[in-house]
Protein backbone atom coordinates (compact mmCIF):
# COMPACT_ATOMS: atom_id res chain seq x y z
CA UNK A 1 0.00 0.00 0.00
CA UNK A 2 2.66 2.29 0.70
CA UNK A 3 3.38 2.36 -3.09
CA UNK A 4 0.28 4.75 -2.91
CA UNK A 5 1.10 7.24 -0.60
CA UNK A 6 0.95 10.86 -2.36
CA UNK A 7 4.89 11.10 -2.52
CA UNK A 8 5.18 7.79 -4.32
CA UNK A 9 2.08 8.57 -6.30
CA UNK A 10 2.96 12.20 -7.86
CA UNK A 11 5.70 10.46 -10.09
CA UNK A 12 3.91 7.90 -11.03
CA UNK A 13 1.18 10.48 -12.13
CA UNK A 14 3.33 12.17 -13.97
CA UNK A 15 4.82 9.59 -15.35
CA UNK A 16 0.98 8.04 -16.48
CA UNK A 17 0.02 11.27 -18.31
CA UNK A 18 3.48 11.44 -20.03
CA UNK A 19 2.64 7.95 -21.29
CA UNK A 20 -0.52 9.19 -21.75
CA UNK A 21 -0.06 11.95 -24.03
CA UNK A 22 2.33 10.19 -25.80
CA UNK A 23 -0.29 7.25 -26.62
CA UNK A 24 -2.41 10.50 -27.57
CA UNK A 25 0.01 11.60 -30.06
CA UNK A 26 0.95 8.17 -31.59
CA UNK A 27 -2.29 7.70 -32.54
CA UNK A 28 -3.93 11.31 -33.43
CA UNK A 29 -0.52 12.53 -34.32
CA UNK A 30 0.73 15.98 -32.69
CA UNK A 31 -0.07 19.47 -33.59
CA UNK A 32 2.22 22.34 -35.16
CA UNK A 33 1.56 25.86 -35.72
CA UNK A 34 3.55 28.04 -37.79
CA UNK A 35 3.56 31.74 -38.74
CA UNK A 36 4.47 32.66 -41.93
CA UNK A 37 4.62 36.35 -42.81
CA UNK A 38 5.31 37.05 -46.62
CA UNK A 39 7.20 40.07 -47.32
CA UNK A 40 9.69 41.86 -49.14
CA UNK A 41 13.28 41.97 -47.79
CA UNK A 42 16.65 43.36 -49.64
CA UNK A 43 18.83 40.47 -50.53
CA UNK A 44 22.50 40.28 -52.44
CA UNK A 45 23.25 37.81 -55.24
CA UNK A 46 24.88 38.20 -58.28
CA UNK A 47 27.21 41.09 -57.72
CA UNK A 48 23.34 42.84 -57.09
CA UNK A 49 21.29 44.35 -54.18
CA UNK A 50 17.61 43.05 -55.02
CA UNK A 51 14.43 43.14 -53.34
CA UNK A 52 12.52 40.04 -53.15
CA UNK A 53 9.68 38.07 -51.92
CA UNK A 54 10.41 35.78 -48.88
CA UNK A 55 8.60 34.64 -45.96
CA UNK A 56 9.70 35.40 -42.58
CA UNK A 57 12.50 37.05 -44.25
CA UNK A 58 14.09 33.57 -45.45
CA UNK A 59 15.52 32.07 -48.09
CA UNK A 60 14.92 29.42 -48.45
CA UNK A 61 11.66 29.63 -46.50
CA UNK A 62 11.75 27.93 -43.10
CA UNK A 63 11.52 23.77 -42.77
CA UNK A 64 8.33 22.42 -41.80
CA UNK A 65 9.16 19.85 -39.90
CA UNK A 66 6.00 16.54 -39.04
CA UNK A 67 5.75 12.96 -38.28
CA UNK A 68 3.33 11.19 -40.56
CA UNK A 69 -0.25 11.93 -39.06
CA UNK A 70 0.96 14.97 -37.12
CA UNK A 71 -1.71 18.14 -38.40
CA UNK A 72 0.07 21.60 -39.23
CA UNK A 73 -1.55 24.98 -38.74
CA UNK A 74 0.19 27.64 -40.63
CA UNK A 75 -1.15 31.23 -40.62
CA UNK A 76 -0.06 32.99 -43.62
CA UNK A 77 -0.04 36.40 -43.67
CA UNK A 78 0.64 38.87 -46.65
CA UNK A 79 2.30 41.82 -46.29
CA UNK A 80 3.73 42.06 -50.05
CA UNK A 81 2.54 44.43 -52.33
CA UNK A 82 1.61 41.05 -54.56
CA UNK A 83 -1.49 38.39 -53.99
CA UNK A 84 -0.18 35.27 -52.42
CA UNK A 85 -1.09 31.77 -51.82
CA UNK A 86 0.89 29.04 -50.72
CA UNK A 87 0.55 25.60 -51.78
CA UNK A 88 1.90 22.24 -49.76
CA UNK A 89 3.21 20.31 -52.61
CA UNK A 90 2.47 16.76 -52.60
CA UNK A 91 0.01 16.89 -49.61
CA UNK A 92 -2.88 14.70 -50.02
CA UNK A 93 -4.93 17.41 -48.36
CA UNK A 94 -7.40 14.38 -47.82
CA UNK A 95 -11.28 16.83 -47.39
CA UNK A 96 -9.28 19.73 -46.85
CA UNK A 97 -9.30 20.62 -50.75
CA UNK A 98 -9.30 24.48 -49.19
CA UNK A 99 -6.06 24.44 -48.19
CA UNK A 100 -4.39 23.46 -51.14
CA UNK A 101 -3.67 26.61 -52.34
CA UNK A 102 -3.45 27.11 -55.75
CA UNK A 103 -5.07 30.58 -56.69
CA UNK A 104 -8.65 30.43 -57.91
CA UNK A 105 -8.61 26.85 -58.02
CA UNK A 106 -8.66 25.80 -54.42
CA UNK A 107 -9.25 29.46 -52.79
CA UNK A 108 -8.98 33.03 -54.21
CA UNK A 109 -5.85 34.68 -52.79
CA UNK A 110 -4.58 36.14 -50.24
CA UNK A 111 -4.59 39.83 -50.83
CA UNK A 112 -1.98 42.23 -49.37
CA UNK A 113 -2.71 42.62 -45.55
CA UNK A 114 -4.81 39.88 -45.66
CA UNK A 115 -4.46 35.97 -43.80
CA UNK A 116 -5.16 32.86 -44.13
CA UNK A 117 -4.96 29.64 -41.69
CA UNK A 118 -4.30 26.45 -44.04
CA UNK A 119 -5.01 23.60 -41.70
CA UNK A 120 -4.30 20.29 -42.45
CA UNK A 121 -2.98 16.34 -41.69
CA UNK A 122 -0.31 14.97 -43.03
CA UNK A 123 -1.03 11.15 -43.06
CA UNK A 124 0.67 8.18 -44.97
CA UNK A 125 2.69 9.67 -46.75
CA UNK A 126 6.93 9.64 -45.54
CA UNK A 127 9.53 11.44 -46.80
CA UNK A 128 10.33 14.64 -48.76
CA UNK A 129 7.62 17.48 -49.91
CA UNK A 130 7.58 20.94 -49.86
CA UNK A 131 5.85 24.20 -50.05
CA UNK A 132 5.42 26.63 -52.25
CA UNK A 133 3.81 30.02 -53.23
CA UNK A 134 0.63 29.08 -56.22
CA UNK A 135 0.54 32.49 -57.46
CA UNK A 136 1.96 34.22 -60.46
CA UNK A 137 6.01 33.30 -60.45
CA UNK A 138 6.41 34.48 -56.66
CA UNK A 139 7.37 30.70 -56.05
CA UNK A 140 10.52 31.51 -57.20
CA UNK A 141 12.13 32.89 -54.30
CA UNK A 142 8.68 31.99 -51.52
CA UNK A 143 9.40 28.05 -50.76
CA UNK A 144 10.65 25.55 -48.39
CA UNK A 145 11.15 22.32 -47.57
CA UNK A 146 8.14 20.04 -45.37
CA UNK A 147 10.35 16.90 -44.12
CA UNK A 148 8.24 14.34 -43.31
CA UNK A 149 9.52 11.64 -40.83
CA UNK A 150 7.81 7.90 -40.25
CA UNK A 151 6.24 7.03 -36.58
CA UNK A 152 8.14 4.22 -36.49
CA UNK A 153 11.86 3.02 -38.31
CA UNK A 154 13.59 3.65 -41.74
CA UNK A 155 13.37 0.96 -44.22
CA UNK A 156 16.82 1.66 -44.13
CA UNK A 157 19.47 2.05 -41.27
CA UNK A 158 18.99 5.62 -39.29
CA UNK A 159 21.40 8.27 -41.16
CA UNK A 160 23.60 10.18 -39.33
CA UNK A 161 22.30 13.41 -40.40
CA UNK A 162 19.44 14.26 -43.01
CA UNK A 163 20.05 17.61 -44.90
CA UNK A 164 17.76 19.37 -47.01
CA UNK A 165 19.01 20.33 -50.55
CA UNK A 166 16.49 22.66 -52.23
CA UNK A 167 17.53 23.53 -55.78
CA UNK A 168 16.25 27.11 -56.98
CA UNK A 169 16.50 29.25 -60.37
CA UNK A 170 17.31 33.16 -59.77
CA UNK A 171 16.70 36.19 -62.07
CA UNK A 172 18.86 39.41 -61.84
CA UNK A 173 14.92 41.04 -62.39
CA UNK A 174 12.02 40.64 -60.45
CA UNK A 175 10.52 37.29 -61.28
CA UNK A 176 7.20 38.91 -61.37
CA UNK A 177 8.25 41.70 -63.83
CA UNK A 178 9.47 38.65 -66.39
CA UNK A 179 6.44 36.67 -66.08
CA UNK A 180 4.40 40.03 -66.59
CA UNK A 181 6.52 41.47 -69.68
CA UNK A 182 6.20 37.74 -70.94
CA UNK A 183 2.80 37.41 -70.94
CA UNK A 184 2.45 41.03 -72.57
CA UNK A 185 4.29 39.81 -75.66
CA UNK A 186 3.31 36.46 -76.07
CA UNK A 187 6.93 35.58 -75.97
CA UNK A 188 8.82 33.19 -74.63
CA UNK A 189 10.00 34.74 -70.31
CA UNK A 190 13.72 35.42 -70.16
CA UNK A 191 15.63 32.33 -69.06
CA UNK A 192 17.24 32.73 -65.28
CA UNK A 193 20.40 33.87 -64.56
CA UNK A 194 21.37 31.31 -62.18
CA UNK A 195 20.49 28.38 -60.08
CA UNK A 196 20.58 28.04 -56.42
CA UNK A 197 21.52 25.34 -53.87
CA UNK A 198 19.90 26.06 -50.47
CA UNK A 199 19.29 30.22 -52.13
CA UNK A 200 23.29 30.23 -53.09
CA UNK A 201 24.58 29.81 -56.29
CA UNK A 202 27.61 28.78 -55.29
CA UNK A 203 31.47 29.25 -56.97
CA UNK A 204 31.12 29.30 -60.55
CA UNK A 205 28.84 32.60 -60.08
CA UNK A 206 30.30 36.05 -60.11
CA UNK A 207 30.63 37.57 -56.12
CA UNK A 208 29.18 34.14 -54.82
CA UNK A 209 31.86 32.32 -53.87
CA UNK A 210 31.82 33.40 -50.30
CA UNK A 211 28.60 32.48 -49.22
CA UNK A 212 28.59 29.05 -51.40
CA UNK A 213 26.36 26.31 -48.88
CA UNK A 214 28.55 24.18 -47.76
CA UNK A 215 27.53 20.49 -45.80
CA UNK A 216 30.12 19.55 -43.49
CA UNK A 217 30.00 15.84 -42.91
CA UNK A 218 32.11 13.53 -40.99
CA UNK A 219 34.24 10.46 -42.19
CA UNK A 220 32.27 7.68 -42.21
CA UNK A 221 28.39 8.66 -42.08
CA UNK A 222 26.11 7.89 -43.50
CA UNK A 223 23.59 10.82 -44.65
CA UNK A 224 20.13 10.89 -45.90
CA UNK A 225 20.03 13.95 -48.69
CA UNK A 226 16.75 15.62 -49.37
CA UNK A 227 16.71 16.93 -52.71
CA UNK A 228 13.82 19.05 -54.03
CA UNK A 229 13.93 20.65 -57.55
CA UNK A 230 12.33 24.14 -56.47
CA UNK A 231 13.35 25.98 -59.96
CA UNK A 232 10.85 27.22 -61.85
CA UNK A 233 11.60 26.20 -65.55
CA UNK A 234 14.49 23.57 -65.71
CA UNK A 235 14.76 20.31 -65.32
CA UNK A 236 18.08 19.41 -63.45
CA UNK A 237 20.96 17.12 -63.52
CA UNK A 238 22.52 16.53 -60.09
CA UNK A 239 25.55 15.07 -58.64
CA UNK A 240 28.48 14.57 -56.17
CA UNK A 241 31.84 14.70 -56.74
CA UNK A 242 33.29 10.70 -56.49
CA UNK A 243 30.29 9.65 -54.51
CA UNK A 244 27.39 7.36 -55.16
CA UNK A 245 23.86 7.95 -54.33
CA UNK A 246 21.64 5.36 -53.39
CA UNK A 247 17.79 6.75 -54.25
CA UNK A 248 15.18 5.16 -51.42
CA UNK A 249 12.47 7.24 -52.03
CA UNK A 250 10.95 10.03 -53.81
CA UNK A 251 7.65 12.31 -53.82
CA UNK A 252 7.13 11.04 -50.19
CA UNK A 253 6.88 7.56 -50.97
CA UNK A 254 9.76 4.75 -50.59
CA UNK A 255 11.24 3.36 -53.25
CA UNK A 256 13.79 -0.07 -54.05
CA UNK A 257 16.83 1.38 -53.02
CA UNK A 258 19.02 1.96 -56.40
CA UNK A 259 22.52 3.53 -56.58
CA UNK A 260 23.11 6.16 -59.50
CA UNK A 261 25.78 8.40 -60.25
CA UNK A 262 23.78 11.27 -61.17
CA UNK A 263 20.13 12.63 -60.77
CA UNK A 264 17.33 14.34 -62.59
CA UNK A 265 14.37 16.11 -60.86
CA UNK A 266 11.88 17.96 -62.52
CA UNK A 267 10.50 20.85 -60.66
CA UNK A 268 8.08 19.41 -58.52
CA UNK A 269 10.05 16.43 -57.79
CA UNK A 270 12.08 15.34 -54.50
CA UNK A 271 14.50 12.26 -54.14
CA UNK A 272 16.12 10.98 -51.21
CA UNK A 273 19.02 9.50 -51.22
CA UNK A 274 21.42 7.95 -49.11
CA UNK A 275 25.46 9.13 -49.39
CA UNK A 276 27.74 7.33 -47.28
CA UNK A 277 30.79 10.05 -46.93
CA UNK A 278 34.00 7.13 -47.46
CA UNK A 279 36.37 9.05 -49.38
CA UNK A 280 39.80 10.90 -48.53
CA UNK A 281 39.11 14.23 -46.20
CA UNK A 282 38.87 16.99 -48.61
CA UNK A 283 35.88 18.53 -50.31
CA UNK A 284 33.96 17.72 -52.77
CA UNK A 285 31.26 19.52 -54.81
CA UNK A 286 27.56 19.06 -55.15
CA UNK A 287 26.83 20.47 -58.83
CA UNK A 288 23.41 21.08 -60.84
CA UNK A 289 22.68 22.00 -64.36
CA UNK A 290 19.84 21.95 -66.56
CA UNK A 291 18.55 19.26 -68.73
CA UNK A 292 16.93 20.64 -71.20
CA UNK A 293 15.05 18.31 -73.62
CA UNK A 294 13.48 20.44 -76.22
CA UNK A 295 15.82 21.12 -79.44
CA UNK A 296 17.17 24.90 -80.13
CA UNK A 297 14.96 26.26 -77.27
CA UNK A 298 16.97 28.84 -75.07
CA UNK A 299 18.01 27.56 -71.56
CA UNK A 300 20.06 29.02 -68.61
CA UNK A 301 23.29 26.92 -69.09
CA UNK A 302 25.07 27.80 -65.97
CA UNK A 303 25.83 25.67 -63.10
CA UNK A 304 25.33 25.84 -59.41
CA UNK A 305 27.73 24.15 -56.85
CA UNK A 306 27.59 23.39 -52.93
CA UNK A 307 30.21 21.74 -51.29
CA UNK A 308 30.10 19.28 -49.22
CA UNK A 309 33.32 19.57 -46.73
CA UNK A 310 34.91 16.72 -44.31
CA UNK A 311 35.66 17.08 -41.23
CA UNK A 312 35.38 20.98 -41.92
CA UNK A 313 38.46 21.09 -44.26
CA UNK A 314 36.51 24.46 -46.35
CA UNK A 315 37.32 26.77 -42.90
CA UNK A 316 40.89 26.49 -43.99
CA UNK A 317 39.69 27.06 -47.85
CA UNK A 318 41.52 30.04 -49.01
CA UNK A 319 44.35 29.35 -47.48
CA UNK A 320 45.40 26.12 -48.62
CA UNK A 321 42.71 26.77 -52.03
CA UNK A 322 42.93 23.30 -52.97
CA UNK A 323 40.02 22.74 -55.20
CA UNK A 324 36.95 20.86 -54.62
CA UNK A 325 36.47 17.67 -57.01
CA UNK A 326 33.59 18.19 -59.62
CA UNK A 327 31.46 15.55 -60.74
CA UNK A 328 30.86 14.34 -63.85
CA UNK A 329 27.71 15.51 -64.83
CA UNK A 330 25.79 14.85 -68.16
CA UNK A 331 25.28 17.09 -71.22
CA UNK A 332 22.61 19.15 -70.77
CA UNK A 333 20.74 17.45 -73.87
CA UNK A 334 21.51 13.92 -72.64
CA UNK A 335 18.08 12.37 -72.58
CA UNK A 336 19.02 8.49 -72.25
CA UNK A 337 20.65 9.53 -68.67
CA UNK A 338 17.45 11.28 -67.48
CA UNK A 339 15.31 8.26 -68.73
CA UNK A 340 17.26 5.06 -67.44
CA UNK A 341 17.18 7.13 -63.65
CA UNK A 342 13.25 7.84 -64.33
CA UNK A 343 12.90 4.43 -65.50
CA UNK A 344 14.69 2.93 -62.35
CA UNK A 345 12.01 3.76 -59.53
CA UNK A 346 9.94 0.77 -58.37
CA UNK A 347 8.19 0.98 -55.21
CA UNK A 348 9.76 -0.59 -51.86
CA UNK A 349 6.81 -3.03 -51.83
CA UNK A 350 4.85 -5.05 -54.15
CA UNK A 351 1.62 -2.81 -54.99
CA UNK A 352 -1.96 -3.83 -54.86
CA UNK A 353 -2.83 -1.98 -58.22
CA UNK A 354 -6.52 -0.15 -58.56
CA UNK A 355 -8.73 -1.84 -60.82
CA UNK A 356 -10.66 -1.99 -63.08
CA UNK A 357 -10.14 1.58 -64.27
CA UNK A 358 -13.40 3.46 -64.22
CA UNK A 359 -12.02 6.06 -66.29
CA UNK A 360 -10.01 5.88 -69.49
CA UNK A 361 -8.61 9.23 -70.43
CA UNK A 362 -5.74 10.56 -73.03
CA UNK A 363 -4.17 13.58 -72.35
CA UNK A 364 -1.84 15.06 -75.17
CA UNK A 365 0.27 17.43 -73.73
CA UNK A 366 2.53 20.23 -75.26
CA UNK A 367 3.01 24.18 -76.78
CA UNK A 368 1.25 26.05 -79.62
CA UNK A 369 1.22 29.74 -81.29
CA UNK A 370 -1.99 31.43 -81.42
CA UNK A 371 -2.16 33.41 -84.94
CA UNK A 372 -1.98 37.19 -83.94
CA UNK A 373 -5.31 39.08 -83.11
CA UNK A 374 -6.12 42.55 -84.02
CA UNK A 375 -4.65 44.87 -80.94
CA UNK A 376 -2.24 42.62 -79.39
CA UNK A 377 1.52 42.41 -79.15
CA UNK A 378 2.91 39.34 -80.47
CA UNK A 379 6.42 38.64 -79.60
CA UNK A 380 6.47 34.67 -80.17
CA UNK A 381 7.63 32.93 -83.39
CA UNK A 382 7.11 34.79 -86.84
CA UNK A 383 4.29 36.95 -84.77
CA UNK A 384 2.13 34.72 -82.65
CA UNK A 385 1.98 34.44 -79.41
CA UNK A 386 3.12 31.24 -76.71
CA UNK A 387 0.69 29.24 -75.65
CA UNK A 388 0.24 25.48 -74.29
CA UNK A 389 -2.56 22.93 -73.50
CA UNK A 390 -3.75 19.93 -72.52
CA UNK A 391 -6.25 17.68 -75.27
CA UNK A 392 -6.05 21.46 -76.89
CA UNK A 393 -7.91 23.40 -74.14
CA UNK A 394 -5.46 25.93 -72.78
CA UNK A 395 -6.42 26.30 -69.54
CA UNK A 396 -7.60 29.81 -68.04
CA UNK A 397 -7.97 30.43 -64.32
CA UNK A 398 -11.01 32.15 -63.58
CA UNK A 399 -10.34 35.76 -62.37
CA UNK A 400 -12.98 36.51 -59.76
CA UNK A 401 -14.11 33.31 -57.92
CA UNK A 402 -12.22 29.72 -57.30
CA UNK A 403 -12.89 26.90 -58.77
CA UNK A 404 -13.60 24.64 -55.65
CA UNK A 405 -16.34 27.47 -54.24
CA UNK A 406 -18.14 27.56 -57.45
CA UNK A 407 -17.93 23.61 -57.06
CA UNK A 408 -18.61 23.46 -53.61
CA UNK A 409 -21.62 25.79 -53.11
CA UNK A 410 -22.46 25.49 -57.23
CA UNK A 411 -22.36 27.87 -58.83
CA UNK A 412 -22.92 28.41 -62.31
CA UNK A 413 -20.55 30.26 -65.08
CA UNK A 414 -17.35 30.27 -63.60
CA UNK A 415 -16.12 26.86 -64.98
CA UNK A 416 -17.76 24.52 -67.68
CA UNK A 417 -17.26 20.37 -67.07
CA UNK A 418 -16.58 19.11 -70.82
CA UNK A 419 -12.77 18.95 -70.17
CA UNK A 420 -12.46 16.83 -73.59
CA UNK A 421 -11.54 12.30 -72.16
CA UNK A 422 -9.46 12.01 -75.58
CA UNK A 423 -8.16 15.11 -77.77
CA UNK A 424 -10.89 16.28 -80.34
CA UNK A 425 -8.34 15.41 -83.20
CA UNK A 426 -6.09 12.46 -83.47
CA UNK A 427 -2.89 12.86 -84.87
CA UNK A 428 1.26 11.74 -85.37
CA UNK A 429 1.34 13.48 -82.16
CA UNK A 430 5.24 13.30 -82.07
CA UNK A 431 5.60 13.78 -85.66
CA UNK A 432 7.98 16.22 -87.43
CA UNK A 433 5.92 18.76 -88.82
CA UNK A 434 2.13 18.73 -86.90
CA UNK A 435 -0.53 20.37 -89.64
CA UNK A 436 -0.15 23.94 -88.58
CA UNK A 437 -3.67 23.58 -87.90
CA UNK A 438 -3.51 21.71 -85.24
CA UNK A 439 -1.44 24.23 -83.59
CA UNK A 440 -3.94 26.54 -82.31
CA UNK A 441 -5.85 25.86 -78.83
CA UNK A 442 -9.51 26.73 -77.66
CA UNK A 443 -8.93 28.58 -74.36
CA UNK A 444 -11.20 27.91 -71.45
CA UNK A 445 -11.99 26.89 -67.70
CA UNK A 446 -12.82 23.39 -68.27
CA UNK A 447 -12.85 20.69 -66.04
CA UNK A 448 -12.92 16.79 -65.95
CA UNK A 449 -15.38 15.22 -63.45
CA UNK A 450 -14.77 12.24 -61.66
CA UNK A 451 -17.36 10.37 -59.42
CA UNK A 452 -16.09 9.45 -56.15
CA UNK A 453 -14.00 6.08 -55.29
CA UNK A 454 -13.41 6.20 -59.58
CA UNK A 455 -10.48 4.48 -60.92
CA UNK A 456 -9.06 6.64 -63.44
CA UNK A 457 -6.03 6.11 -65.75
CA UNK A 458 -4.40 8.92 -67.90
CA UNK A 459 -2.03 8.36 -70.93
CA UNK A 460 -0.14 11.87 -70.87
CA UNK A 461 0.98 12.06 -74.32
CA UNK A 462 3.82 14.87 -75.53
CA UNK A 463 3.45 16.39 -78.70
CA UNK A 464 6.07 17.89 -80.95
CA UNK A 465 3.82 21.06 -82.04
CA UNK A 466 6.65 24.00 -81.95
CA UNK A 467 8.86 22.15 -79.65
CA UNK A 468 9.20 18.39 -78.32
CA UNK A 469 10.02 19.04 -75.01
CA UNK A 470 9.60 16.98 -71.45
CA UNK A 471 7.08 17.87 -69.48
CA UNK A 472 6.76 17.33 -65.46
CA UNK A 473 3.17 16.81 -64.96
CA UNK A 474 1.98 17.45 -61.11
CA UNK A 475 -1.18 16.20 -60.14
CA UNK A 476 -2.77 17.79 -56.88
CA UNK A 477 -4.60 16.27 -53.78
CA UNK A 478 -3.73 12.94 -54.91
CA UNK A 479 -0.34 10.50 -55.85
CA UNK A 480 -0.68 8.41 -58.76
CA UNK A 481 1.62 5.14 -59.50
CA UNK A 482 4.07 5.52 -62.84
CA UNK A 483 3.09 2.32 -64.88
CA UNK A 484 5.61 3.11 -67.79
CA UNK A 485 7.21 5.61 -69.87
CA UNK A 486 8.25 6.14 -73.16
CA UNK A 487 9.14 7.69 -76.79
CA UNK A 488 6.77 7.82 -79.91
CA UNK A 489 3.22 7.77 -79.29
CA UNK A 490 1.74 5.72 -77.29
CA UNK A 491 0.51 2.45 -78.53
CA UNK A 492 -1.77 0.58 -76.49
CA UNK A 493 -1.45 -2.64 -78.12
CA UNK A 494 2.63 -2.71 -77.50
CA UNK A 495 3.02 -0.36 -74.78
CA UNK A 496 0.34 -1.70 -72.25
CA UNK A 497 2.29 -5.04 -72.26
CA UNK A 498 5.13 -3.43 -70.52
CA UNK A 499 3.29 -1.75 -67.91
CA UNK A 500 4.70 -2.33 -64.65
CA UNK A 501 1.71 -3.80 -62.42
CA UNK A 502 3.67 -5.13 -60.26
CA UNK A 503 5.79 -2.61 -57.88
CA UNK A 504 5.03 1.25 -59.91
CA UNK A 505 6.45 4.02 -58.22
CA UNK A 506 3.92 6.12 -56.40
CA UNK A 507 4.36 10.03 -57.32
CA UNK A 508 2.90 13.32 -57.82
CA UNK A 509 4.85 14.32 -60.72
CA UNK A 510 5.60 12.50 -63.37
CA UNK A 511 7.76 12.66 -66.41
CA UNK A 512 6.59 13.13 -69.68
CA UNK A 513 9.40 12.13 -71.97
CA UNK A 514 10.40 14.55 -74.87
CA UNK A 515 8.25 13.19 -77.53
CA UNK A 516 6.95 10.51 -75.55
CA UNK A 517 4.49 9.48 -73.05
CA UNK A 518 3.92 8.37 -69.39
CA UNK A 519 0.95 6.72 -67.87
CA UNK A 520 -0.22 6.95 -64.78
CA UNK A 521 -3.19 5.66 -62.32
CA UNK A 522 -4.70 6.82 -58.93
CA UNK A 523 -7.94 6.17 -57.27
CA UNK A 524 -10.13 9.66 -57.20
CA UNK A 525 -10.67 9.00 -53.07
CA UNK A 526 -10.22 12.70 -52.29
CA UNK A 527 -13.47 14.91 -52.85
CA UNK A 528 -12.75 18.49 -53.77
CA UNK A 529 -11.11 19.93 -57.53
CA UNK A 530 -7.09 19.21 -58.20
CA UNK A 531 -5.17 21.20 -60.96
CA UNK A 532 -3.18 19.00 -62.60
CA UNK A 533 -0.57 21.05 -64.74
CA UNK A 534 3.23 21.31 -66.15
CA UNK A 535 5.30 22.32 -63.48
CA UNK A 536 7.43 24.16 -65.42
CA UNK A 537 5.87 27.71 -64.52
CA UNK A 538 6.40 29.34 -68.42
CA UNK A 539 4.05 26.38 -69.71
CA UNK A 540 1.18 26.67 -66.78
CA UNK A 541 1.35 30.57 -67.26
CA UNK A 542 0.90 29.31 -70.82
CA UNK A 543 -2.32 27.22 -69.92
CA UNK A 544 -0.41 23.60 -69.55
CA UNK A 545 -3.41 23.01 -66.33
CA UNK A 546 -6.45 21.22 -66.39
CA UNK A 547 -8.37 20.89 -63.28
CA UNK A 548 -10.25 17.28 -62.09
CA UNK A 549 -13.50 17.36 -59.62
CA UNK A 550 -14.39 15.05 -57.43
CA UNK A 551 -17.07 14.33 -56.08
CA UNK A 552 -17.74 13.60 -52.51
CA UNK A 553 -18.45 9.78 -51.72
CA UNK A 554 -21.38 8.41 -49.08
CA UNK A 555 -21.10 9.65 -45.64
CA UNK A 556 -18.83 12.03 -43.50
CA UNK A 557 -15.63 10.31 -44.22
CA UNK A 558 -15.79 10.49 -47.89
CA UNK A 559 -17.13 14.22 -47.60
CA UNK A 560 -15.16 17.79 -48.62
CA UNK A 561 -14.88 19.39 -45.63
CA UNK A 562 -17.02 22.88 -45.17
CA UNK A 563 -14.84 25.85 -46.33
CA UNK A 564 -12.77 27.35 -43.08
CA UNK A 565 -14.17 31.10 -42.30
CA UNK A 566 -11.32 32.49 -43.12
CA UNK A 567 -11.59 31.41 -46.57
CA UNK A 568 -9.88 34.45 -48.56
CA UNK A 569 -12.78 36.54 -50.86
CA UNK A 570 -12.03 37.34 -54.15
CU1 LIG B 1 4.11 22.42 -56.86
CU2 LIG B 1 0.51 23.25 -58.63
O1 LIG B 1 2.32 22.87 -57.73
Amino acid sequence: MEAFSSIVMKPHCLFFLLWLSHLFAHIYGEYHYHEFVVQESPVKRLCKAHNRIFVNGQFPGPTLEVTDGDTLEVKVTNKAIYNVTIHWHGVRQFRTAWADGPEFVTQCPIRPGESYTYRFTVLGQIGTLWWHAHSSWLRATVYGALIIHPKGDYPFKKPDREIPILLGEWWDRNPIDVVRNATRFGAAPDTSDAFTINGQPGDFYNCSSKDTTVFPVKSGETNLLRFINAALNTELFVAIAKHKMTVVGADASYDKPFETSVLMLGPGQTTDVLVTFDKNKGSYYLAAQAYSSAQGVPFDNTTTTAIIDYDTETTKRGKNSKLPAFPKLPAFNDTPTATKFAQSFRSLETVKLPEPVNENLFFTVGLGLFNCQPGQKCGGPNGTRFTASINNVSFVLPSNFSILQAHYHRVPGVFTTDFPAVPPVQFDYTAQNVSRSLWQPVPGTKIYKLKYGSVVQVVLQGTSIFAAESHPIHLHGNDFYILGQGFGNFNPQKDTKKFNLVDPPLRNTVTVPVNGWAVIRWVADNPGVWLMHCHLDAHITWGLAMVFSVEDGIGELETLEPPPNDLPLC
